[in-house]
């Protein structure tokens, strides 16, 4: 990150980014099963737009909301922070899960990724990517051309186990329905969700938990959050744009886009310094949502990382909604 020598080194903007995810979260968490999904983005983005405006750094959302004229808040391209350095790339997520918020479902979070200024990957006019991630012990395996049913006899193989106890997780979609196929074919288990594939992916590259591979085409946004979320978490992940119908692979061509080629994590996000915040919203297997406490409190759980120290904290946080209310104007649920 610090190569400006009047940058200090050792600053973790992970611990002041939590502070953003957490407000997003806060704000989201109103609306869970509320049944209206924009409401609930929406909430997120303005808890996290407050909050980024006073970390101390002069950032540029490479990975927002979409393009200005229709995002008023976080829109590709909006410079935030006080503006001091260091000089970074911000990809932000408000609420991964708007759908799973709206309707109550577990695994919606809040996330936040930084690095240095020039070195995130710019997803463009290109909506989706092809993904798979995995724990360290699998990284090689990793492949987007092999069939998947190779691959998770692979799996099993290098594990010490039965194909059947390979686990794969994967976005229930129409387009992944032969993948899926495959996968099972092959004697591997498919855990479905319903959305949330940065969070799938966490699940993904934890080796205590019993999924291995999350795979499927999911956002491009998402797929450089989660490229981040795992150079600190450890594992990793490759990716390949796949634009979904013509115009978004006309877009792409003209945009200079190679949709053939494989990145890793280490192409999407080309810095060996970065961070990474999420907050729960909706219970889920990796954080635990906001839970409301009597008539003012609040507790939040979160992931903040960095990757060049590799620490991973866990922070649990209790907020009284009734200061911060005052404090921001904000409702906080
Ligand atoms: P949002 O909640 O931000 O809309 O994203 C949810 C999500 O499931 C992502 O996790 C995933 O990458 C993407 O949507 C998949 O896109 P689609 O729903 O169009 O298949």
């Amino acid at each position: 990150m610090n190569t400006r020598s009047d940058v200090p080194p050792d600053r973790n903007l992970a611990l002041e980014l939590v502070r953003v995810t957490e407000a997003a979260a806060l704000q989201a968490a109103r609306f869970v099963g509320m049944g209206d999904k924009e409401a609930a983005d929406q909430a997120a983005v303005d808890g996290m737009h407050a909050v980024l405006h006073t970390i101390h750094m002069d950032g540029v959302v490479v990975i927002g909301e979409g393009e200005k004229d229709e995002a008023p808040m976080l829109a590709n391209g909006e410079v935030v922070g006080d503006g001091t350095p260091p000089h970074v790339d911000i990809a932000v997520d408000p609420l991964d899960g708007t759908r799973l918020t709206a309707q109550g479902r577990p695994n919606a979070v809040s996330v936040i990724a930084l690095s240095e200024r020039g070195t995130m990957f710019d997803p463009g006019p290109v909506f989706y990517m092809e993904k798979m991630a995995g724990r360290d012990e699998l990284l090689d395996l990793l492949d987007l051309d092999r069939p998947l049913g190779k691959t998770v006899e692979l799996v099993a193989e290098r594990r010490g186990v039965e194909v059947r106890d390979v686990m794969v997780v994967v976005l229930d979609r129409p387009r992944h329905e032969e993948g899926i196929k495959q996968i099972r074919e092959a004697g591997a288990r498919v855990r479905l969700i319903t959305d949330g594939d940065v969070a799938g992916a966490l699940l993904a590259a934890d080796p205590t938990r019993p999924v291995d591979l999350l795979w499927g085409i999911g956002g491009t946004p998402e797929g450089v959050i989660t490229a981040a979320a795992l150079k600190c978490y450890g594992g990793g992940m490759i990716g390949r744009l796949s634009p979904q119908n013509d115009d978004e692979r006309k877009k792409a061509a003209e945009a200079g886009y190679d949709v053939t080629k494989v990145m890793t994590h280490d192409d999407l996000v080309r810095s060996d310094d970065c961070f990474f915040s999420a907050t729960g919203v909706t219970d889920g297997d990796v954080l635990r949502g906001v839970h409301y406490e009597g008539s003012r409190g609040a507790t939040t759980e979160s992931l903040v990382m960095r990757s060049r120290s590799g620490t991973v904290r866990r922070i649990a946080s209790r907020h009284d909604r009734d200061k911060l209310r005052s404090l921001t104007g904000y409702r906080y649920g």
